[in-house]
């Protein structure tokens, strides 16, 4: 029996199978080689098809095709594979038998979308979103806090224990001018909460008199002190300047869906960055440097500074600290950093000299920085306002709003929909599209920021993507059958056949989505959801133009015939395609 807490992965059943053959064949060379195979294009190829012979003809020094054959020789069809055919150069095209994938299917239907297998399960930390306190959040931050929020999703559908952690900016030199300009500007903070409604005009402020006023910069130099010893009336300075922040960082997350991120700011690490050093130090890590403590991370070209020449500790220092916490306090065992590609050298350092100091074992734990290219405007030049400043938040999130909306009115939903149906559908369109757009470029590039191209309804966007998904999961009601009743014909008969081409090729891309996980858990490369996503939406239109589910009197309108099978295939296509929008964070609506 297979088991029902998970999907099968066609693509990883076939490639064990293949990986095996291959093994089989050829001893000598195997034992480097990575299996081959990608859903086959044609229809003529079969569905699957393996292209490892090309390859491995040059090393073993035979015809291509030989090889194949040789491989096909070894190959075990199990369950899944019904024949195999060797094609042109050397490829092996193989057929799947339509019996697993119809069961596959129905316990699809049963039980719900299930994640593919994974090795075991695991504590994953995920760092993402993190802006600096009273410092703009920026568009990198929402970059971060999209695809963060998204990995975290995928993680915890993969059935791991995840937790998302917000590694704010909350510490460091420049809350002493802040502090200080805080006592000035409003006296009795202590007493009554200060109206620091514009904290970015207050961080200028700040910054203004700690530039042009000696005075001013020796009380901040003594509030960082101060802060340091957690003298009370600082460290309350310091937390009503960070809450102020948190509201406005809250914000952007209630609008955008972002639940279960915990706060855990650089301040977290103070008292762990001196045992971490003094750790450090008696392994024998640090050296001298011009008055600073570095550390030279095996494989980097550049040092990490761990303690500045004015004993200070600095961002490296807090992530090591931090990543010695996350291993032993928190006991993860994958630890995933959602920061812009920029960063790249410093997390590596950071990698490797975890591993150095004998924090992180690779074999034991994972380590991924997920990185990430910056947002461009239309003109290709970084993201920012006509006026040149840089872009708000809530102003893009309001824009948004406004773009959605009008996008719905052009359609003249908003004659149709009740309002509150209507306000659903504007902001599942405006945070969807905002969501979807960043999501589907690879991340590794810098992406440009359209409102234009998100919301167009006939690309690879949301808006297309949102209204394929209400007029797939509303097939089933048309036919009128409660979601009851479905689940009832899901369990018997189910479905019964797919002799249709098309009903054939919706199927299997269904159960593509455990391939499609699978890959995305290696790569967290999370655009090749949303192509799967868009190709899935492409191949039932293909179905559905040509394969009646239901068959209605002309005149009448009267239902004559319900296809039980093919509804069944649609309420699949919707199963899937919601569980996709799940793991992107993209709230779906029933009506729009
Ligand atoms: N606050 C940092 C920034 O805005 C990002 C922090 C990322 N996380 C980390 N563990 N370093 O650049």
């Amino acid at each position: 029996a297979k088991p029902l807490d998970r999907m099968i992965s066609v693509q990883a059943a076939l490639s064990a199978h293949l990986q095996a053959a291959i093994r089989a064949a050829y001893p000598e060379a195997a034992t480097v080689v990575k299996v081959q195979l990608t859903s086959s294009a044609k229809e003529e190829f079969g569905d699957y098809q393996c292209s490892n012979a090309m390859s491995l003809a040059k090393a073993v020094k035979l015809q291509p095709r030989q090889v194949a054959a040789a491989i096909v020789d070894k190959l075990e069809a199990g369950d899944l594979i019904e024949k195999t055919e060797i094609a042109g150069p050397g490829f092996i095209n193989i057929s799947l038998r339509r019996q697993p994938v119809i069961e596959e299917l129905n316990r699809l239907l049963v039980h719900g979308v299930r994640p593919p297998p994974v090795d075991r399960k695991r504590r994953v930390i995920v760092d993402y979103s993190s802006p600096n306190i009273a410092k703009q959040m920026h568009v990198g931050h929402l970059r971060s806090t999209i695809i963060g929020d998204s990995v975290a999703r995928l993680c915890r559908f993969l059935g791991h224990e995840v937790l998302a952690l917000n590694h704010v900016g909350d510490w460091g030199t420049q809350f002493g001018m802040l502090i200080a300009h805080l006592k000035d500007r409003f006296p009795d903070y202590a007493t009554k909460c200060p109206p620091i409604g514009d904290l970015q005009a207050f961080y200028k402020e700040s910054k203004v008199r700690f530039d042009s006023d000696e005075q001013f910069k020796q009380r901040a130099y003594a509030a960082v002190v101060s802060l340091q010893r957690r003298d009370p009336d600082s460290t309350a300075a310091w937390k009503l300047i960070c809450d102020a922040s948190r509201k406005d960082f809250q914000r952007v997350y209630d609008r955008l869906g972002v639940e279960n991120l915990v706060e855990r700011g650089e301040s977290f690490y103070q008292d762990l960055m001196t045992e971490v050093v003094d750790e450090l130090k008696s392994g024998g890590h640090l050296v001298p440097d011009e008055g600073r403590l570095i550390m030279w991370p095996p494989g980097c070209d550049i040092p990490l500074t761990v303690v500045k020449s004015d004993g200070g500790f600095t961002y490296d220092t807090s992530d090591l600290a931090a990543i010695r916490q996350r291993l032993f306090a928190e006991s993860a065992d994958w630890l995933i950093y959602v920061v812009d590609i920029g960063q790249g050298v410093h997390f590596k350092g950071i990698f490797s000299a975890a591993e150095k100091a004998g924090w992180l074992n690779p074999a034991v734990a994972r380590v991924d920085h997920v990185g990430f290219g910056v947002v461009l405007g239309e003109d290709r030049k970084k993201f920012k306002t006509r006026s040149g400043d840089t872009v708000r938040l809530t102003d893009l999130l309001n824009e948004g709003i406004e773009r959605a909306g009008a996008k719905l009115a052009e359609k003249g939903r908003d004659k149709e929909l009740t309002p509150q149906e209507l306000k659903a559908a504007q902001e599942a369109v405006a945070y969807g599209c905002i969501k979807y757009a960043d999501l589907s470029h690879n991340r590794n590039n810098d992406y440009v920021f359209s409102f234009d191209k998100m919301l167009d309804d006939r690309g690879n966007t949301a808006v297309y993507l949102l209204y394929a998904y209400t007029r797939i999961s509303s097939i089933a009601r048309t036919a009128n059958l409660s979601p009851d009743q479905l689940l009832k014909l899901a369990k018997s008969p189910g479905i019964t056949e797919l002799q249709h081409p098309k009903e054939w090729k919706l199927a299997k891309q269904l159960l593509r989505f455990a391939d499609v996980v699978d890959k995305l858990t290696q790569d967290l490369l999370l655009h090749s959801l949303c192509d799967f996503l868009y190709e899935t939406a492409c191949v039932f239109t293909e179905f559905y133009d040509v394969c009646y589910c239901i068959e209605k009197n002309r005149d009448s309108g009267e239902v004559i015939r319900v296809n039980h099978w093919r509804i069944l295939l649609c309420d699949a296509t919707a199963k899937i395609m919601k569980a996709g929008l799940d793991i992107l964070g993209i709230r779906t609506v029933d009506r729009m």
